[in-house]
C-alpha cells in the first residue's frame, strides 16, 4: 500500500542527520544532462550522501558539459567515435578515468550508449540507470509514443540497476504520472522529466545508503502530481 506524506521525507534522504559520509559519483551523459542537474542540485544538500565528482561524455558537445562545469564539477569528454567499433575499447578509457577520479557510483544520465557485459560487471550493483517508463513497460525507444498509443492512463520513469540486459536490472525506485487528455509526446516527455528530476536524487540517495527505499510519497511540481515509490 502507498503510503502518502505532504511534503519531502526524511526516509530518503535522512536530512535530520548532516553527517554523512559520500559516495563519490560519476555521472554518464551524452546530451543536455538536465537529470545530471538535478542531481548536482542535490548535492548542495550535506546530507545527500554522493559527492559528484565526474561528468563525462560520449559526446564532446553536450551541453551537459559546461552545465556541470559551472557547477565546479570535473567534466570531460571521451568521443566514443575515436574506438570505432570496439566498443570495449571505448569503455576500457572509460572506466580508467572513472577510477582515476576515484568513482565508487555511477549514474547514467541520459548516456545514449549500451554498455558491454564487461563494463556493466566491472561495476556491477554500483552503476545505475534512469529510463522514461514505468518498467518493465516499454524497454528501449519511443516510451512516450508507445504510452500514448497504448492508451495507458499513467506513465512515469524508474531507476534500475544496470545489468546485462537493457533496461532490464532490478527497480529501485519508480515515479508515476496520470497522462492528460490531449497529452502529445511532447507534453508527456516534459511531465516524465520533472518526474525523473524528482526521483533520481532520492534512489541514489538509497543507494548510497546501501537501501532504505521503502517509501512512498506524492510530491507536487510546478502542477504536477508526481507520484514516488519503491519496490516491496
Ligand atoms: C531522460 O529522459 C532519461 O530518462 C533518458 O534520457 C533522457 C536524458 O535527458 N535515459 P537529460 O539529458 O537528463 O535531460
Amino acid at each position: 500500500m502507498k503510503v502518502r506524506t505532504p511534503s519531502l521525507s526524511a526516509s530518503w534522504f535522512q536530512r535530520e542527520d548532516r553527517r554523512v559520509s559520500r559516495a563519490r559519483l560519476g555521472i554518464l551523459i551524452s546530451g543536455r544532462g538536465s537529470n545530471m542537474e538535478a542531481l548536482l542540485q542535490a548535492a548542495a544538500d550535506p546530507a545527500w550522501p554522493c559527492e559528484p565528482t565526474l561528468v563525462l561524455s560520449n559526446r564532446p558537445n553536450a551541453g551537459g558539459l559546461e552545465k556541470a562545469r559551472s557547477f565546479g564539477v570535473m567534466a570531460t569528454a571521451l568521443d566514443h567515435k575515436i574506438y570505432g567499433k570496439d566498443r570495449e575499447a571505448f569503455e576500457r578509457a572509460v572506466d580508467a578515468e572513472l577510477r582515476a577520479a576515484g568513482v565508487e557510483l555511477i549514474a547514467l544520465a541520459g548516456f545514449m550508449r549500451v554498455l558491454t557485459p564487461w563494463f556493466v560487471n566491472a561495476w556491477a550493483g554500483k552503476l545505475i540507470n534512469i529510463h522514461p517508463s514505468l518498467l518493465p513497460k516499454y524497454p528501449g525507444v519511443d516510451t512516450h509514443k508507445r504510452a500514448l498509443a497504448a492508451g495507458d492512463a499513467v506513465h512515469g520513469c524508474t531507476v534500475h540497476q544496470v545489468t546485462a540486459g537493457v533496461d532490464e536490472g532490478p527497480v529501485i525506485g519508480q515515479a508515476e504520472i496520470d497522462v492528460l487528455a490531449g497529452d502529445t509526446e511532447d507534453t508527456l516527455a516534459a511531465r516524465v522529466l520533472k518526474a525523473e528530476h524528482l526521483l533520481y536524487p532520492r534512489c541514489l540517495a538509497a543507494v548510497a545508503r546501501k537501501g532504505g527505499t521503502r517509501v512512498a510519497e506524492t510530491v507536487i511540481a510546478d502542477g504536477v502530481e508526481v507520484r514516488l515509490f519503491a519496490p516491496h
